[in-house]
């Protein structure tokens, strides 16, 4: 595990941070693989039902490593470096949640477009370079961003590689919400502990069926009927039913995670 990744647990939620705050948090091909490595181990964790994502010391990411692109140039298919974080955000069934407290460049900012929910801090900053640097986005953003934010909002932001910030972020739909800089990590951790509180099973396939494409609306239509019927019979149904009859909340603890 590179020193450069932190993990702290408060309950259900585990908690990754990017910490090179020399480096404004640049990733090099080691912190990739502890970072992608962390992520599965939570995924894997039953004591853990959500994995944030933050930035230490005022920074989320600068992005990669400016010298690591020449020392270790990204490979089609890799499961180490860039290739390898995305696979395991890709993969990772109990969701995401970032927390940008700051600068966010580059995959700082594509890795957002695998995260499930992200709140910003109110001064965080956002840039996506890749073209001005001679490059190509990466990530899947030329992919992901014109289908989140729209092909004229997406290509502002790809095109020029201007800063833009949290409000706009939040106008465009990049992020769910802005929080005051010093209340953000609360705020957060506030959402997780929501999160982790509804039945896990339920989040796991509803995002599942969110993150893969049906070959139509109608079989989509279909398949959610068939879930819903076999779901009816099944303990998260039956309390969160009884429950609503008895006039509390439900109590899904006792179900895995
Ligand atoms: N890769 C390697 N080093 C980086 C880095 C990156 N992506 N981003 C920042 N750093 C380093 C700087 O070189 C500097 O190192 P030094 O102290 O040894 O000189 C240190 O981090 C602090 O950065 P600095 O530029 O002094 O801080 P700042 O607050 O003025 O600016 C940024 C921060 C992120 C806006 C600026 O550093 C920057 O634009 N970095 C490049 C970001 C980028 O293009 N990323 C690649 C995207 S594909």
């Amino acid at each position: 595990m590179s020193e450069h990744i932190r993990t702290s647990q408060a309950g259900a939620v585990l908690s990754i941070t990017i910490n090179r705050p020399d480096k404004k948090n640049a990733l090099t091909r080691s912190i990739y693989d502890s970072f992608a490595a962390a992520i599965r181990a939570a995924d894997q964790d039953t004591t853990v039902s959500v994995i944030c994502i933050t930035g230490a010391e005022g920074a989320f990411s600068s992005g990669n490593d400016i010298q690591d692109f020449e020392t270790h140039p990204p490979t089609v298919g890799g499961q180490s470096g860039p290739g390898g974080l995305f696979a395991a955000l890709r993969s990772a069934e109990k969701p995401v949640v970032a927390a940008v407290n700051g600068i966010a460049v580059g995959i700082g900012t594509t890795l957002l477009l695998h995260c499930d929910l992200v709140y910003a801090a109110a001064s965080a900053r956002f840039r996506l370079p890749f073209v001005g640097l001679g490059l190509v986005p990466e990530g899947g953003a030329t992919y992901l961003l014109p289908r989140l934010l729209g092909i004229r909002r997406a290509s502002e932001l790809l095109f020029f590689g201007d800063w833009f910030d949290a409000q706009k972020a939040l106008s465009w739909g990049l992020v769910n919400d802005v929080f005051e800089d010093a209340e953000l990590l609360v705020k957060v951790q506030a959402q997780a502990d929501l999160l982790a509180r509804q039945p896990a099973r339920l989040l796991r396939l509803t995002k599942q069926l969110m993150k893969q494409s049906p070959n139509s609306l109608e079989e989509r239509i279909d398949e959610e009927i068939d879930l819903i019927a076999r779901n009816i019979p099944l303990p998260e149904a039956r309390e969160a039913f009884l429950a609503l009859r008895e006039k509390r909340p439900p109590d899904f603890g006792q179900f895995e995670t």
